[in-house]
């Protein structure tokens, strides 16, 4: 077969560099070595019970059939009764598609807007899929340096500034991967505002609100019904494998949404959308509650660690479960850093030029998805790893 056939787009599609570290982590973990996974974002935390029991006896009635592409209509209800709950924010369940992950919505959100060539903007660092997902449709995607000092979230400015004739969109996510940074809520107000007094669409990526420790995330639909917000039962209802989320969309595209998610995916998981139905049950959020809590405990002792070791992280973050450090007292070259990281002290981490290039080379990503007993016996094999150097 000729490489040469490969598609074009496939290009400008990144690799993972993370995916070296995390094979090199498995072939060490072969030979015997302990191996302290802080590279990977998803939580520690099983699918909490009453998730699991409802998608096991899903399984055993054996009617596993395809569900409307849109989504179990009980489900689509229960996510916009969530809405009303959380951010008393009126959402119609029409407007609600029950997607395969957050992936399945940013694709069904890009695929409804983007035209060929039209370019949308993002943070630089950023979730790295989102640029490969735009490049998918054969459109352009420009990230934005930005730093803590608009807590590495866009301005109204920097987007009136980067727009031009060729810009469709802007996906913004709060918290953010990998910074785990929250947008001011007027920063935030002003930047729909921003997008919209230019033409354009506003993705709202909203995977990591109930994971927040400080300030609350506001969503995009408090200031707005005309944007496009995606989520996920991955993160805070712990289910990154059951391969469920949903994107909100204005109601001008419902017919559209529909269309294109017959087409692309059928539907998303029919046991995982019914296992989704228990994730709003009081008792499963009181266990969500109560892991958030630790969380926000992990965060705390991340950072300080951190801090203590010479790591700089110039603004605390507060949600999701990673810090973005700064690892330039140590290293100019943060993937050469994880690499040896890994190789002396077995922990894994994820470089910086995963997310963007903007002084990639001076950042590491941490996931705090480990126990406090477990990131202490990290620090301190990272403690000794930076006295050798
Ligand atoms: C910012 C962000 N958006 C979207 C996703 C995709 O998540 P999923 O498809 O599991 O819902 C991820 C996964 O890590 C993420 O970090």
């Amino acid at each position: 077969m000729r490489v040469d056939h490969l598609a074009e787009r496939l290009h400008s599609i990144t690799p993972f560099y993370v995916m070296a570290i995390l094979r090199r982590a498995k072939e060490l973990e072969a030979l015997g070595h302990a191996i302290i996974h802080m590279e990977i974002g998803e939580p520690d935390f099983p699918t909490p019970p009453l998730i699991i029991d409802a998608g096991i006896a899903c399984l055993q009635s054996g009617q596993i059939k395809y569900t409307p592409a849109a989504g179990l209509p009980a489900l689509r209800s229960n996510i916009a009764a969530f809405y009303q709950q959380r951010y008393s924010v009126t959402v119609a369940p029409e407007r609600v598609f029950v997607t395969p992950g957050a992936s399945g919505a940013l694709l069904l959100a890009l695929g409804l807007t983007l035209n060929p060539k039209d370019t949308v903007l993002m943070t630089d660092p950023c979730y790295p899929c989102n640029a490969n997902f735009v490049s998918l449709l054969n459109a352009n995607a420009l990230a934005i340096p930005v730093t803590a000092a608009t807590h590495y979230q866009l301005t109204p400015e920097l987007i009136d500034d980067c727009w031009h004739p060729g810009v469709k969109a802007v996906l913004m996510a709060s918290p953010s991967n990998p910074t785990g940074t929250i947008i001011p809520p007027l920063q935030f107000q002003h930047c729909i505002d921003a997008v919209q007094r230019n033409g354009g669409y506003f993705y709202s990526d909203e995977i990591y609100h109930g994971l927040v420790y400080g300030s609350a995330a506001f969503t995009a639909l408090t200031w707005s019904d005309q944007v496009f917000v995606l989520n996920s039962f991955s993160k805070y209802f712990g289910m990154t494998g059951w391969r469920v989320g949903w994107l909100i969309v204005p109601e001008a595209f419902i017919e559209a949404a529909e269309k294109l998610a017959q087409n692309i995916f059928i539907a998303a998981p029919t046991h995982s959308q019914v296992a989704a139905l228990a994730a709003f049950e009081p008792a499963t959020i009181v266990e969500l509650e109560e892991r958030r809590r630790q969380c926000s405990e992990r965060l705390d002792f991340l950072y300080d660690g951190l801090c203590r070791l010479g790591f700089t992280v110039p603004i605390k973050p507060e949600g999701a479960f990673y810090v973005y450090a700064n690892c330039s007292a140590f290293t100019d070259n943060s993937y050469q850093f994880a690499l040896d990281l890994l190789e002396t002290e077995g922990v894994a981490i994820t470089p910086g030029i995963d997310f963007g290039r903007y002084r990639a080379n001076e950042m590491v990503r941490f996931a705090y998805t480990l126990p406090i007993d477990t990131m202490r016996e990290a620090l301190n094999r990272i403690e000794r790893f930076i006295a050798r150097a």
